[in-house]
């Protein structure tokens, strides 16, 4: 049990942040007109692009550049049938402990109270032990004061019925996980697989958890981006490609280091194998592989970390699991599981299917044991968010410095002032420009200097501004949202400028050393 931080370090930050998030158009309360949804969240056009362009980067980073072994992306159901959860363990174990107000009836999630109210960690600790901490330090409802019932557990899966009036009883998945393994044979068939081999998913995974709340962080329907890597247990430590990214480097706080106060240690992929820090060289290479991921996506190396679980917190699937957890205003908080799942899942359906899931190998049957890193997109939009927020460098407006790949706007079209034919040249542009896959903004409302504010606040990273030099020379000029500097550059080059701006082969100080 070690100290945790609290979860309100620095509220009106995190204020800050969702408000912006809201009043852009990031997010949309769900059901808002009828009062909203606790949990459950739309995202907006701004957001809607901000995804895209993340899911799009996730999958080429991991899943189409991934040339060591084959990674494949299937897209499943949602609704699952009892069955299956059954097997997963889901229906007896997927459960959190819940604690009820006896006067205000309020519902809170036990574990989550005790670690706010007394600073502790808890997770996986019993109910009884749960119940104990709440009596004996008095803890009481904390919107009314009143008592607290004893703590039990409750079921997060979201229950229905396929077919009409007593149907079959199903669940929406609480994974995207699940699918993958019941779909594994027949994917490994048709693709003519061999081990390591790997099967990815994105889309929308359900919880009903107790107590949704930060905004994005804990909501009852959000989505996963999940790989499942089968691996040959016998070859856990063979990983096809390791030798080339032996001496790159990761941060992680062991168990060792938790139990003497949680020092974070930056550790190679080749010492973490050697020295036991991960169960296996697949795990060490996916520490580093999201580290580069979370770089890139505009999290600073050192406000992110993988926490090896201590064994009461672990998941009931799971040999062994590596948090990715980054430093919020709000606290710290896991963005993505990377879980050893040995072969817990394949067996368990084995065993209630009926069905044979070992693969051959050399005319060996052998079950495959599975590495899986589960990242959950809404935390880490607002991750980004929250670490690409910038204000007090004199602008006198707040700006979002963005990775240009995964802007949602890629650039800002403006005409110098709302007159011919500077309008007229600066559609064009726009229409040249919107045809070659690249989403941009034209904008001849108000003011340059207002519109410059537009586009920062949302992390556009490029003003391409047309004025009557355009129209003598073809040329334009380019404003740098991180230095504001502009250079002047040719109009034809524009496109395939945007272009690679957007697509991360191209980088701001880059572009800004261009100069016709
Ligand atoms: P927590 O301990 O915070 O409830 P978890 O351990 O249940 O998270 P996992 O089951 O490991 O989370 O799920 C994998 C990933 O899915 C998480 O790292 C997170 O990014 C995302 N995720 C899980 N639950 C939620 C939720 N309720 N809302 C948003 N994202 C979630
Ligand atoms: N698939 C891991 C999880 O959602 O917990």
């Amino acid at each position: 049990m070690g100290r945790v931080e609290k979860d309100s370090e620095d509220k009106s930050f995190f204020e800050k942040i969702w408000t912006l998030a809201l009043h852009r158009g990031f997010v949309i309360p769900s059901a808002e007109i009828y009062g909203g949804v606790a949990g459950v969240y739309d995202f907006g056009p701004l957001g809607s692009l901000l995804v895209k362009k993340l899911v799009d980067l996730w999958r080429r980073f991991f899943i189409i550049e991934e040339t060591n072994f084959p990674v494949y992306e299937i897209s499943g159901a949602t609704i699952l049938p009892y069955e299956v959860l059954v097997a997963s363990g889901h229906v007896d174990s997927f459960v959190d402990p819940i604690v009820v107000c006896l006067k205000c009836k309020k519902k809170i999630r036990a574990d989550h109270l005790v670690e706010e109210e007394l600073g502790v960690r808890v997770e996986g600790a019993t109910i009884e032990k749960l119940t104990r901490m709440i009596r004996e330090n008095s803890l009481r409802c904390p919107d009314c004061g009143g008592e607290l019932s004893e703590v039990s557990l409750f079921n997060l899966m979201f229950k229905t019925e396929i077919g009409p009036l007593g149907g079959k009883t199903a669940f929406l998945r609480p994974e995207t996980a699940q699918v993958i393994f019941i779909d594994f044979k027949r994917i490994f068939q048709v693709m003519r697989g061999k081990l390591p081999f790997g099967i990815a998913q994105v889309g929308r995974a359900y919880r009903n958890e107790i107590s949704p709340r930060q905004g994005l962080i804990r909501l009852r329907e959000f989505t996963q981006m999940e790989i499942e890597v089968f691996i040959n247990p016998k070859e856990s430590n063979n990983y096809p490609g390791i030798e080339e990214v032996a001496n790159s480097k990761f941060r992680v706080l062991t168990r060792e280091g938790q139990l003497k106060g949680g020092r974070v240690v930056e550790v190679t992929v080749k010492e973490a194998i050697e020295k036991g820090v991960v169960p296996n060289a697949y795990m060490a290479y996916y520490l580093f592989k999201e580290t580069e991921f979370f770089e890139r996506i505009g999290i600073p190396r050192d406000k992110f970390y993988f926490r090896h679980m201590m064994p009461e917190e672990t998941p009931f699937y799971s040999g062994g699991n590596f948090d990715l957890e980054v430093e919020l205003s709000i606290g710290v908080k896991e963005v993505v599981g990377n879980a050893y799942r040995t072969d817990y899942d394949l067996k368990s359906h084995m065993r209630h299917s009926g069905e044979d899931l070992s693969v051959d190998v050399d005319g060996e049957k052998v079950i495959p044991e599975v590495i899986e890193p589960s990242f959950g997109v809404e935390r880490m939009v607002y991750c980004i968010l929250e670490h690409c927020y910038r204000e007090d460098d004199g602008r006198g407006w707040s700006w979002l410095q963005l990775p240009p790949e995964i802007a949602p706007v890629t650039a800002l079209i403006l005409p110098l002032v709302k007159r011919e034919p500077l309008v007229s040249k600066a559609k064009e542009l726009f229409r040249t420009i919107r045809k070659s896959g690249v989403f941009v903004e034209y904008d001849d409302r108000g003011s340059i200097g207002k519109r410059y504010a537009r586009a920062d606040e949302i992390g556009v990273p490029v003003c391409v501004t047309i004025d009557y030099q355009t129209i003598d020379d073809n040329t334009v000029t380019l404003r740098n949202r991180d230095t504001r500097n502009q250079v002047r550059v040719k109009g034809e080059l524009l496109q395939k400028l945007l272009l690679d701006l957007s697509e991360g082969r191209l980088t701001l100080s880059a572009l800004e050393a261009l100069q016709s």
